[in-house]
């Protein structure tokens, strides 16, 4: 489906359902817009998890060095930031935050910024990023035998057996934030801990034309025996211009469905 053209007044429409005012033209318009952008601007009363990873050609994340600021096209990263407009929070990884500085804003369309949030296990991120520069509002997720910070609300968790913060915890401490719908945008890391959980409702994989050669790998997973075990969501494809996104639904179908079948192959690490 070709969604280059997606205009104004659509993505109008989409910000208005996210603030809660169900609108006829979206209905009426039949543009695959719809389609992608209404599950995330909409509040169903439960929370949708959705994590999104730009990848090139040869499925690297990143360069060697961990630099993956111009991986994806122009509409790539505007279809981000769409994303970004639509959810309440947004989610990275420690190694996210220290490799790219990241804003987590939203610039390249019009709409709100979610709120911030990095997990940061073993308090890693120094004073002085972006993250930290009060333009949204920010939460840091630390381990709670990590020493508290004063410069950022912080949620403290427990650490599993593993010495990971598990990912169910840290969505039901957004989620009694009152975040509703919740974009984990990388690394590949923290997108696989939530993914191996079945904690994903949709995967955003948005892939460049571009060949990397070798870097960071996307999403590696406990190894399987056979393909029959290999995850099959219900995925739509999307033209967004410079980019393919494939759209992968983890709800669609029960019996793909991670939470019914945790014998899928899939397990936490
Ligand atoms: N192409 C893309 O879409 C994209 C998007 C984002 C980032 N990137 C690139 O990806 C690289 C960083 O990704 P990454 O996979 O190395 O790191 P990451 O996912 O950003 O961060 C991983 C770290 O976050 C902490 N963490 C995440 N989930 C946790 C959990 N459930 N429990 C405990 N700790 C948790 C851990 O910190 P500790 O190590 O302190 O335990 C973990 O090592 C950078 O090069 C960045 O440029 C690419």
């Amino acid at each position: 489906m070709d969604i280059t053209r997606l205009c104004d007044r659509t993505w109008g429409a989409l910000l208005e359902e996210r603030q809660g005012k169900p609108s006829q033209w979206l209905g009426s318009t039949g543009v695959a817009a719809h389609e992608l952008y209404l599950p995330l601007a909409r509040r169903t009363g439960r929370p949708m998890v959705i994590a999104q990873v730009g990848q090139s050609l040869d499925g690297r994340v990143a360069t060697v060095d961990g630099d993956a600021r111009d991986l994806s096209g122009q509409d790539g990263f505007d279809h981000l930031h769409r994303i970004r407009a639509l959810v309440d929070a947004v989610v990275v990884g420690v190694g996210c935050v220290l490799a790219d500085d990241p804003r987590l804003t939203v610039r390249n369309v019009r709409g709100p910024n979610p709120v911030r949030v990095a997990i940061d296990p073993n308090g890693r991120i120094p004073l002085g990023l972006k993250l930290l520069n009060g333009q949204a509002e920010t939460i840091i997720v630390q381990a709670e035998d990590t020493a508290p910070r004063d410069d950022v609300e912080t949620i403290t968790l427990p650490r599993n057996a593993a010495g990971q913060l598990e990912p169910a915890d840290i969505l039901a401490a957004l989620t009694a934030r009152g975040f509703a719908n919740i974009l984990i945008e990388g690394g590949a890391t923290t997108i696989e801990h939530f993914l191996c959980q079945g904690l994903l409702d949709r995967l955003h994989v948005c892939i460049s034309p571009i060949i990397v050669g070798s870097g960071l790998p996307g999403l590696s997973l406990p190894p399987i025996k056979v393909l029959s075990q290999a995850l099959r969501p219900r995925v739509t494809t999307y033209n967004l211009g410079s980019d393919i996104l494939f759209d992968c639904d983890f709800r669609a179908d029960a019996a793909h469905d991670l939470r019914s079948e945790p014998a899928s192959g899939i397990a936490a690490e």
